[in-house]
């Protein structure tokens, strides 16, 4: 009786070892369960736009420049140097759309200010800072003389 039993018992592993086996094979040629392509085609393109930009921006710039913009993030108070007022429409207007971008996507050393103002170009991507430069102007309500 004991024998038999644990007869069934190494009969009933073995089923569900191959079981086991067979869906793991099959899962692997199943192109559902495919890993997701990583390759630049599969990204979805991105369009610059004030809302992917105001997003962008309470997402990434605002825990420094604040919520509304003016430089009083939680972060401003332990800087050694103030985040910018983006809405100082004096100073944002001094600065035209090349150099917000260009001061955005290498850091504020790119443009000879305090590395505390980190460079996004790798996190960022062309199309969201171009949409963080919209979102600028909305916020200090003003334009460069010339743009880009
Ligand atoms: C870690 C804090 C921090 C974060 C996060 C941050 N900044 Fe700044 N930013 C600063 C500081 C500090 C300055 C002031 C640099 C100076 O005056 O030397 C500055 C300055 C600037 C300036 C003005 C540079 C100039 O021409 O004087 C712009 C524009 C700017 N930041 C945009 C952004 C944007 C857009 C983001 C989000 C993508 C962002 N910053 C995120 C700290 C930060």
């Amino acid at each position: 009786m004991k024998r038999n039993q644990s007869k069934i018992t190494v009969l009933f592993a073995a089923f569900c070892l191959s079981l086991m086996l067979c869906s793991f094979a099959s899962s692997s040629e199943n192109p559902a369960v495919a890993a997701p392509e990583t390759t630049e085609e599969a990204k979805p393109k991105l369009t610059v736009s004030l809302e992917l930009g105001e997003v962008t921006y309470k997402h990434y710039c605002t825990p420094c420049h604040g919520m509304k913009g003016n430089g009083n993030g939680f972060n401003a108070g332990s800087l050694l140097v103030k985040p910018a007022n983006h809405t100082d429409a004096k100073f944002m207007s001094a600065r035209n759309d090349a150099k917000l971008f260009d001061t955005i996507n290498l850091g504020g050393v790119e443009v000879a200010k305090s590395t505390l103002m980190p460079p996004w170009g790798v996190n960022l991507g062309d199309e969201k800072i171009k949409s963080v430069v919209l979102y600028l102007r909305e916020l200090c309500q003003c334009k460069a003389a010339k743009n880009w």
